[in-house]
C-alpha cells in the first residue's frame, strides 16, 4: 500500500516538493529559488522553463532524498502561484513568451479602459472580481496582441493558455491533460463563478478565443498520470488548486465563518462562505474556495500585495538584520509610545483600496526613532492591514470568523501573531503544521484517491499548536489603528 502523497507547491519565488504521510507529516521538503525578471517599470515574469525545472528538480530530490520507491507514492497535489498567464504551443508544449506574473501591473490602462467603459458590474457579477492587472485575462490578452502570430495561431486552435498548475499538469502529463481546477478558474476573470463555466460574455469582452481554455475540473479530480519519465513510473495527478485556497483547505476552514490569513511574499485572508457567493460592498474578492464532486464551496478574499515581503525590504534593502529571525527580538526593543507607520505600498495598494499607484512611505520619525520602531513598524503594517480586511469583512458578511488560523513564513514570530491579535481582537491560532498550502494539495489528492473518506475526518487532523488572544486595551488599539488609517490616506493617489 502506497505510504505517501507527493504535493508541488510552486510559489512566487520558489518551488517545493513535499512528502506527506498518512498522518499529514511533512517527511521531506525540497526547495529551488528561481529568478525574477523585471522588464520594465511594474513588469514581473518568470521563465517558464525555469518553472519547470525546478518543479522536477525538487520533485526528484525528495524522492530520491527519502529512497522512495515509485509504488508507494500515492499521487500528486499540486498547489501554485495563482493568476500567472502562460500561452503555450500545443504541438511543441513551448511557451511563446515568459510567463506574465500575477505581481505584473502591464494591463493597467487597459483595466482602465475596461472600467471607464462601464465593464466593471458585469466582471464582479460573473466573476467576483474586480477588473484588476492582477487577474490573468488582460494578461492573456497582452500576449495576444504583443507576442507575433500569436492571436492567429489561437485562432486557429494551435495554442493553449493555462495559469501554472495548468502548464505543470501539460508537462507532467506529456501533453495529454489540458486542465485546471475551479479555484484557479476563478482567478482569471473569464470564468462565472455561479454557472461554473467559461463565460461567453467575458470571452468577448477580453478577446480571448475559447479554444485556448482548460477543462475546468474539480478540486479532487483526475488530472491524469505523469509520464512515466519524469518519475520512473506513472502518478495520478489527483489534486489541484489555487495556494491560497489549498491552504484554506489545508487549515481545514470548511464550515462558514471559518477563516485563514497566509503570510507570504504577501498576505491573502479568505473566510469560507459556504454554498452563498457573497458579494462585497467593500471591494473584496468572491471566489471559489474549493470544489468537490461538481459542488463549489464558495469564499471572500482580501488580498494583500505586500507582507513578508516587507521583512525581506528591512533585511536586504535597508540593511537593518542579517537573518529575519532577528525581527522579533528587535520588535520588542521598541517604546511602546512608537508612532512610526511604515506603508508597505511597494507596487500599490491591493484590497480594499485597488490603488496601482500608491508607494510606499515612513511616517512619524522623530529624533529618538530607532532600528527596532522600523522594524517594528514594518511587522505592525501586516497586522493593521489584516485589521482594514477584518473590517471589510465584518461589514460584508452575515458570519465574519470570531478566531482566525494564521499560516505562513511570518507567523514564528511570536510579537507578530501578538501583535495581530491585539489588533484584530479575535483568538489567533498557529497551526501546529506550518506547511498548510502543500498540505491543503496533498488533502485534496488525497481525497480522490481515498486515503480520507470527508472534510470531517480532515478536520479532525487539524491542531493549534499556540493560540494568541487580544491583550490590548480597546482605547489604545484605536489609537494605533487611527494612526495607520491616516497614514493610508497619505500615500494614497487614488482616493475613491
Ligand atoms: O494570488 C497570488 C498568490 O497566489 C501568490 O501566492 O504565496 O506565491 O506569494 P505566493
Amino acid at each position: 500500500m502506497a505510504s505517501y502523497l507527493l504535493a508541488i507547491d510552486q510559489g512566487t519565488t520558489s518551488s517545493r516538493a513535499i512528502l506527506f504521510d498518512r498522518e499529514s507529516r511533512g517527511i521531506a521538503m525540497a526547495q529551488s529559488e528561481f529568478p525574477q525578471r523585471f522588464p520594465a517599470d511594474g513588469w514581473v515574469e518568470h521563465d517558464p522553463e525555469a518553472i519547470w525545472e525546478s518543479v522536477l528538480a525538487t520533485c526528484r530530490e525528495v524522492i530520491a532524498e527519502q529512497g522512495v520507491a515509485i509504488e508507494e507514492i500515492a499521487g500528486i497535489g499540486i498547489t501554485n502561484q495563482r493568476e500567472t498567464t502562460l500561452l503555450w504551443d500545443r504541438e511543441t508544449g513551448k511557451p511563446l513568451h515568459d510567463a506574465i506574473v500575477w505581481q505584473d501591473r502591464r494591463t493597467a490602462e487597459h483595466c482602465q479602459r475596461l472600467r471607464d467603459a462601464g465593464h466593471a458590474e458585469l466582471v464582479q457579477a460573473r466573476t467576483g472580481l474586480l477588473i484588476d492587472p492582477y487577474f490573468s485575462a488582460t494578461k492573456l490578452a497582452w500576449l495576444l496582441d504583443n507576442v507575433e502570430g500569436a492571436r492567429e495561431r489561437a485562432e486557429r486552435g494551435e495554442l493553449a493558455f493555462g495559469t501554472v498548475d495548468t502548464f505543470l499538469i501539460w508537462r507532467l502529463t506529456g501533453g495529454r491533460v489540458h486542465a485546471t481546477d475551479a479555484t484557479n478558474a476563478s482567478r482569471t476573470a473569464l470564468f462565472d463563478i455561479h454557472s461554473q463555466r467559461w463565460d461567453p460574455d467575458l470571452m468577448a469582452l477580453f478577446d480571448i478565443p475559447a479554444s485556448l481554455l482548460p477543462e475546468v475540473k474539480d478540486s479532487s479530480d483526475d488530472f491524469g498520470r505523469t509520464d512515466a519519465h519524469w518519475f520512473g513510473g506513472e502518478l495520478p495527478i489527483a489534486g489541484v488548486a489555487g495556494d491560497q485556497q489549498a491552504a484554506l483547505v489545508g487549515q481545514a476552514c470548511f464550515r462558514p465563518g471559518m477563516g485563514k490569513s497566509t503570510y507570504g511574499t504577501g498576505c491573502f485572508m479568505i473566510v469560507n462562505t459556504g454554498e452563498r457567493a457573497e458579494v462585497s460592498r467593500n471591494r473584496l474578492l468572491t471566489t471559489v474556495g474549493y470544489r468537490l464532486n461538481g459542488v463549489p464551496t464558495y469564499a471572500m478574499e482580501g488580498s494583500i500585495f505586500v507582507a513578508g515581503a516587507t521583512v525581506q525590504w528591512l533585511r536586504d534593502g535597508l540593511k537593518l538584520f542579517a537573518d529575519a529571525s532577528e525581527t522579533e527580538s528587535l520588535a520588542r526593543e521598541t517604546k511602546s509610545s512608537n508612532s512610526v507607520y511604515l506603508v508597505p505600498a511597494f507596487t500599490g495598494l491591493g484590497a480594499p483600496h485597488w490603488d496601482p499607484k500608491a508607494r510606499g512611505a515612513i511616517l512619524g520619525l522623530t529624533r529618538d526613532t530607532g532600528i527596532a520602531d522600523i522594524v517594528a513598524a514594518g511587522l505592525q503594517a501586516v497586522c493593521y492591514q489584516t485589521r482594514d480586511l477584518q473590517v471589510c469583512m465584518s461589514d460584508d458578511m452575515r458570519t465574519p470568523p470570531g478566531t482566525l488560523r494564521v499560516d505562513g513564513g511570518m507567523v514564528v514570530n511570536g510579537w507578530v501573531m501578538q501583535f495581530l491579535a491585539d489588533m484584530l481582537g479575535v483568538q489567533v491560532d498557529r497551526p501546529g503544521i506550518l506547511e498548510t498550502t502543500a498540505l491543503g494539495a496533498a488533502y485534496l489528492a488525497g481525497l480522490r484517491l481515498g486515503w480520507y473518506r470527508d472534510l470531517e475526518e480532515i478536520a479532525a487532523l487539524w491542531q493549534s499548536e499556540r493560540s494568541f488572544f487580544p491583550s490590548m486595551e480597546e482605547g489604545e488599539r484605536e489609537r494605533l489603528y487611527s494612526g495607520w488609517l491616516e497614514a493610508v490616506e497619505r500615500v494614497r493617489c487614488d482616493p475613491e
